[in-house]
């Protein structure tokens, strides 16, 4: 059954800040952007890990440098500030077992995941200084 939360908004935050709220159904992430907020569940799209959020290493590099990205905590899938599927850490670490056959590509398979793996983003309402979310 879904639950409304009414989330205090913190004051001055700039781009890219973000802050987290533990809820019943879910934890959340808000972030701010020049255009407004973004709600995010902390449950990751893949099979339902933990998300966490942590600054970008250096080497993320392009348009998302500087802002935190989101991490999963079972099978290491890192998101974008904006939801979107980044990269999975272990491509590497496991192109040995990717092999190709009739019934799985390896190259289909991670553009198949930039193309429909995204974080689950909360719609919401400003009411003041809160935000009202119905998870
Ligand atoms: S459950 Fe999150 S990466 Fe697999």
């Amino acid at each position: 059954m879904k639950k409304k939360y009414n989330i205090k908004i913190l004051p001055d935050m700039n781009n890219g800040d973000y802050f987290i709220k533990s809820l019943e159904n879910d934890n959340v992430a808000i972030v701010k952007f020049k255009s407004g907020y973004k709600v995010f569940s902390l449950t990751c799209p893949h099979m339902g890990g933990n998300i966490v959020v942590r600054k970008s290493s250096k080497n993320l590099g392009g348009e998302n440098e500087g802002f935190p990205i989101f991490q999963c905590n079972w099978h290491g899938y890192i998101y974008n500030i904006d939801g979107s599927f980044k990269e999975n850490p272990n491509i590497e670490n496991t192109k040995n077992v990717r092999v190709k056959s009739k019934y799985y590509n390896p190259v289909d398979c991670e553009k198949n995941l930039k193309k429909n793996l995204m974080l689950n983003s909360i719609k919401y309402i400003i009411k003041e200084d809160t935000i009202e979310i119905e998870i």
